[in-house]
């Protein structure tokens, strides 16, 4: 049975059990900050167990795709050693969501198993949780398995509810105890039933896990019930196609032969067994499906565990002997196995091979390099022994490898890897570009005294007590009028830089002193360091002073700031949930905002996130700030960063509808933001956009502004600005006519020109004639035009105009038939241009040149008379 068909076998067979069938959900979870990728087919049903949505159905069946690789479930090491492991894999699962519960689901499954797939009864094994009872019963006396192989599984990972036979997508979310399917192989491969000693071997192999579906576990670890019972089940695919194909391998199988054989092809390689083969093939799939989702290469989180995807393979291309970029070529290929099932996959297949050819190109260079370097160390390496910390760096910092694929080469050798020594070749990195940074002074401080207690989320003045002062990075006792410090407060209303938000400015004031700050910033995670002059009296270590914090300088940056959270959830909802956050700058001029997407924002684009902004601040719903523990914020859908570190309170941002974590100062209203606009779009790297947008009045000013330009532009071409665009398209219709009427008095002008020209020939010989004029002020395009009609007129004559003008000559040369035997324009024109310091020439009957000394023209022109009698073999006149 081909894999596609057992795919459509699962999901008909359940269909006709009453199930929905739904398609896979991205591999990006949407709005899920616990999981890096969709891990398993109940991801995208978790809020619908716990009851938080309600779907229009309570049975469904999927075939999900799934990642398992760089997160908590990672599989990317094994990949290419064992027979079933997987970066990328299809899950299919059937659910239940408060409808059907233990005795369905397990005749379900039987069912499908033996009538459907055939299987023999007889080589199916089950386990159970050791409390489950239930599902035991329903094994042994309705199913009729022996008892002998329905296995009790207790909590061998320690705790309570910590067994092989419970199962939990994460931490916290809905979990329950699970009954597992094994495979009997049979007693020619090595391994014991699932609880024996040699469960690991390859013999008894799990092909389905269903889950009983009971608890909510929270952070604290407490489990409270569903609100009902429910199931998900969950089957590789490609575990099952190996069964039904009578293969032992999850990479014989149809699916991956295919792969494999264009793997081949593409890296010249004949021996189909090579491992890299495998690894090439599995990573093929992992790397297409999540560029289908939206994840871009790049340095960290989601992206990161791309690159290193792609970088693992092209080294295993390279270890094949192909040196080239080959990977995206591979996207046809999984295109013919998988596209049918994934129409996602098959649209975007242009795009995906771009992306992959790309990053391809930019690694493939550094990788022929880092390769020679990590070659000749570990030439000086003992078997079993391991690369230092420095070189593993070097490569990762340098050559673009991640410490996993230079891992995997040393295993290859036997060599291991010194990490701790990596960690610290890279932190003395970063304490060296830290000492080089802008805030040398800030960062480097000792400070021993109190942390400072923010207090300017609801207020821009207060009181605070001066705990230390530094002057060119040393401390003080005491600072005077005129002089640079940095003062830290016990407490301060100054909000100091982070999370893209720029530090507060202000001033700080005691008995007689003034301390104007120009800047806040953190020299330590909770100690504030106010940047600026004192301009009046002394300021001591010990002193109280009056903080006040520029009020609209604070303003503005919080409109922006809130005014952010909104176009982000804006730009989700336009473009994707591929939209990531990379970055921001937001001060009191603008937001600056960066994020994955690859391509640029249409007007219509652009013009739906400023709707949707605005439409939030018309609203003008308050906003709200709480603080509560990072999963509950999580599971309360707040956006979280990836690769943002966050403690275990985190503060959590209602503003409109948008919900983040975020330490910054914000407005209380959406309606204070008073105005959005987006001023400009535009890309920073490969994949990744960036816009800017203002507020307030900020934005009412630049509406001022445009406004103004409206008006002056309309008042210039006399028009109301209503009718500018009509009346610029009337402008320009009339510029060309007057322009094509220009031409044509133009050639008139020549054309008369050209008659009274024709009056100043000279006789050479019998008919045949000779005109040379220096036209200054001539169009030189129209010298050719003139020529053209010199000729005409005059029938048998040599002509040379010369149009002098803005110290440029320019030169026609013409000759009529009869003559051109014996004079040729081009030698002609070349004669001339070179007395002239320029060059020419062309056909015999019509040449062109050109120089730049003017002052030598009268001179060349006087010799053309001689030069072309001596050519017409004529007496040359004195
Ligand atoms: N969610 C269950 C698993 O992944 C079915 O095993």
């Amino acid at each position: 049975m081909k894999t596609s068909e057992i795919r459509q076998k699962f999901l008909s067979f359940f269909e006709s059990k009453g199930h929905q069938i739904v398609a896979s959900s991205s591999l990006v979870p949407g709005n899920d900050p616990t999981l890096l990728f969709t891990n398993s087919g109940m991801v995208q049903f978790k809020d619908v167990f716990t009851g938080a949505e309600t779907r229009p159905y309570v049975r469904a069946t999927t075939s999900q795709r799934c990642v398992r690789a760089g997160g908590k479930h990672n599989d990317l090491e094994n990949v290419g050693y064992t027979a079933r492991h997987h970066t990328f894999f299809e899950m299919l699962g059937n659910f239940s969501f408060g409808d059907y519960f233990k005795r369905d689901a397990i005749r379900y499954a039987w069912e499908l198993l033996t009538t459907v797939y055939m299987l023999p009864a007889e080589k199916l094994w089950v386990t159970v949780y050791h409390e489950d009872d239930e599902a035991y019963d329903i094994w042994a006396n309705e199913i009729g398995v022996p008892r002998e192989r329905i296995i009790r599984i207790g909590d061998n990972k320690g705790a309570r509810y910590a067994s092989d036979n419970f199962w939990q997508m994460a931490d916290t979310g809905p979990c329950g105890p699970c009954s597992e399917i094994f495979y009997d192989h049979g007693p020619n491969v090595w391994g014991g039933p699932p609880g024996s000693p040699d469960e690991d071997g390859d013999r008894y192999i799990e092909i389905w896990n269903l889950v009983f579906m009971q608890f909510d576990r929270d952070a604290a670890g407490n489990l409270t019930p569903l609100p009902k019972p429910c199931v998900d089940t969950g089957m590789g695919l490609e575990r099952i196609a190996a069964v039904l194909q009578n293969v032992h391998s999850n990479y014989e199988i149809d699916l991956f032969r295919n792969l494999i054989a264009a793997a081949a092809r593409e890296t010249g390689t004949s021996n189909l067994e090579d491992n890299s083969l495998k690894v090439i093939a599995d990573h093929i799939r992992a790397c297409s499906f999540l560029i289908v989702d939206g994840v871009i290469p790049s340095n960290e989180g989601r992206g990161y565990v791309l690159r290193r995807i792609v970088r693992r393979a092209l080294r295993h291309g390279h270890k094949l002997g192909q040196p080239r970029p080959f990977f995206h070529r591979l996207v046809a290929d999984l295109v013919a196995e998988m596209g049918e099932a994934y129409p996602e996959l098959a649209a975007q297949q242009a795009r995906v091979e771009q992306v992959l050819r790309q990053e391809e190109e930019r690694f493939i260079e550094t990788l022929e390099h880092g390769m020679k370097i990590l070659e000749s160390a570990l030439a000086e390496i003992p078997e079993n022994g391991v690369l230092d910390g420095q070189t593993l760096f070097t490569l990762y910092d340098t050559y673009g490898f991640p410490v996993d694929l230079t891992a995997d080469i040393c295993r290859e050798r036997n060599v291991g890897i010194d990490l701790d020594g990596f960690e610290a070749a890279m932190q003395r990195q970063r304490e060296q570009a830290r000492a080089a940074g802008k805030f040398k002074a800030a960062e480097g401080l000792s400070y021993q005294g109190d942390e400072t207690r923010f207090e300017g989320y609801d207020s821009l003045q207060g009181t605070g007590r001066v705990t230390a002062l530094y002057v060119d990075g040393t401390g003080v006792e005491s600072v005077q009028a005129g002089q640079r410090a940095i003062v830290v407060l016990d407490a301060t209303p100054f909000y100091a830089e982070s999370g893209g938000q720029v530090g507060d400015t202000g001033v700080l004031e005691a008995n007689g002193m003034r301390f104007k700050v120009a800047d806040t910033q953190k020299i330590q995670a909770n100690v504030f360091g106010h940047h600026g002059e004192v301009l009046e009296g002394e300021l001591r270590v010990g002193d109280t002073v009056q903080a006040q914090v520029d009020a609209v300088h604070r303003v503005r940056t919080m409109r922006n700031h809130s005014a952010t959270h909104l176009m982000h959830k804006a730009l989700r909802e336009v473009l994707g949930a591929h939209v990531q956050q990379r970055g921001s700058l937001v001060d009191a001029e603008k937001t600056r905002f960066d994020f994955a997407h690859d391509a640029p924002l249409t007007h219509e684009q652009i013009a739906r996130v400023e709707r949707i902004v605005n439409d939030e601040i018309l609203e003008n719903r308050a906003t709200a700030a709480q603080l509560m523990s990072y999963d509950e914020a999580v599971q309360g859908g707040a956006v979280a960063l990836f690769g943002e570190k966050y403690g275990d309170v985190v503060r959590v941002l209602d503003i409109g509808s948008s919900r983040e974590l975020c330490g910054g100062t914000h407005v209380a209203r959406t309606g204070d933001i008073g105005l959005f606009k987006i001023i400009s779009e535009g890309g920073v790297a490969a994949g990744v956009r960036r816009v800017e947008a203002i507020t307030g009045d900020n934005a009412l000013a630049w509406v001022h502004q445009v406004n103004d330009t409206l008006l002056r532009a309309a008042s210039t071409v006399k028009a109301q600005p209503g009718e500018l665009v009509d009346r610029i398209g009337l402008l320009q219709n009339q510029v060309r006519t007057l322009e094509r009427e220009l031409e044509r008095l133009k050639s008139k002008q020549a054309a008369s020109m050209g008659s009274n020209l024709a009056e100043q020939a000279v006789v050479l010989d019998g008919d045949s004639k000779l005109l040379v004029a220096s036209l200054s002020g001539t169009d030189p395009k129209a010298l050719r035009g003139m020529v053209d009609q010199l000729k005409d007129k005059l029938k048998s004559v040599v002509v040379l105009l010369a149009a002098p003008a803005d110290g440029k000559i320019s030169l026609v040369a013409g000759v009529t038939p009869d003559l051109v035997d014996r004079v040729k324009a081009g030698e002609l024109v070349g004669m001339v241009a070179a007395q002239v310091g320029g060059k020419g020439g062309g056909r015999p009957d019509m040449a062109m040149g050109g120089g730049t000394n003017v002052e030598a023209l009268p001179q060349a022109i006087a010799s053309v008379e001689a030069w072309v009698r001596e050519r017409l073999g004529l007496q040359v006149q004195a």
